[in-house]
């Protein structure tokens, strides 16, 4: 028998979701729900108002999950919290494991590949220099073909550091391999000798990853420990050959010393996919410095990416409300 529509769990939605996801929540049946039907984050003050007696909420990265939010919801109304990333810094756990009784589901894994395809985009697009290649093109600064202009740095025969071995550090290391890479090193919190034997990486201190590396993709989540980890002291222990990707979080970076870095020729270029904050003004001086180059965080961006994210987003969401384990839960 079908339940009455008002007695179904209360489920809010924070954005826009792709359709996957949406059609998996509508046709089940098992909840009524709002959207915020939008490209841009729901303001916070609207959040909060929706948010009272819900039992579910699926959010994305921009909505800060804390006590505040936790509290204008509603215990013990709040059961399941999914949240359509891998990433869950923008999750408080603190607040979370505070006897709240809330499940909190996640999306690793299904956005490994496309996170790892575009990290190599993105390392290819800053050593080759590709952006000021096409700027020079299109501008009229294409002269001749001239013995050094544009020269930048090859992978082959390099050594190429992972700040942090996961499952997408292991997937950039696993495609980069065909480049004849010389030799893949990572620090992490402690080795990962399951993940390191398949690209026969050496587990190194953070000062030696700096030291070594030609090419340093940071692949960790942000915590309190890797908090402003990239800083003026690892970027000062680089090689000034050296290239620097952020695919992770933008605050895994202190931003004024990176600047300070590349503009000074500490290292030779950065590529960065996260900043802190999102966007970046458009007047931040790392636009600044033609060594830099900046997306606006769309590792995950394919449509096959976000709609699978969305469906496991609202699978985790479903499965939590039945009381059922989530496909992808974390361990609060
Ligand atoms: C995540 O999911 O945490 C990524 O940063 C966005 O795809």
């Amino acid at each position: 028998m079908q339940r009455e529509r008002s007695a179904l769990p209360r489920v809010y939605i924070s954005r826009k979701v792709p359709p996957e996801g949406l059609d998996i929540i509508r046709q089940s049946g098992q909840v009524q729900f709002e959207l915020w039907d939008s490209d841009d984050p729901v303001p916070r003050s609207e959040l909060l108002q929706k948010v009272k007696g819900v039992d579910g909420l699926l959010c994305m990265l921009t909505e800060k999950v804390d006590a505040e939010l936790l509290d204008a919801a509603g215990s013990p109304n709040l059961k399941v919290l999914s949240t359509m990333s891998v990433g869950f810094d923008h999750l408080c756990l603190d607040e979370l494991k505070k006897s709240r009784g809330i499940r909190v589901g996640y999306t690793p894994d299904v956005l490994t590949d496309a996170v790892a395809e575009l990290t190599i985009a993105l390392l290819l697009a800053t050593s080759r220099r590709l952006i000021e290649a096409t700027h020079e093109a299109k501008t009229g600064g294409w002269g001749t073909w001239r013995t050094l202009w544009l020269c930048g740095y090859e992978l082959a025969n390099s050594t190429v550091g992972i700040l942090g071995l996961g499952r997408i550090g292991l997937s950039i290391a696993e495609r980069l391999k065909p480049f004849k890479v010389k030799k893949f090193i990572y620090t992490d919190v402690a080795p990962q000798p399951e993940l390191a034997e398949k690209i026969n990486a050496e587990y190194v201190s953070l000062e030696e990853l700096a030291n070594q590396s030609d090419f340093l993709a940071v692949c960790c989540a942000l915590t309190p420990e890797t908090q402003g980890i990239c800083n003026r002291k690892l970027f000062s222990q680089m090689k000034k050959n050296a290239i620097f990707i952020n695919t992770s979080r933008g605050g895994t970076v202190n931003q004024e010393d990176l600047y300070e870095a590349l503009s000074t020729g500490q290292i030779a270029g950065a590529g960065l996919d996260v900043t802190t904050p999102e966007p970046l003004p458009t007047d931040h001086p790392l636009f600044k410095v033609k060594n830099c180059v900046i997306l606006p965080h769309i590792a995950s961006a394919t449509y096959t990416t976000r709609n699978a994210m969305s469906a496991l987003a609202a699978n985790n969401l479903l499965a939590g409300l039945r009381g059922e384990p989530m496909a992808k839960e974390l361990k609060l």
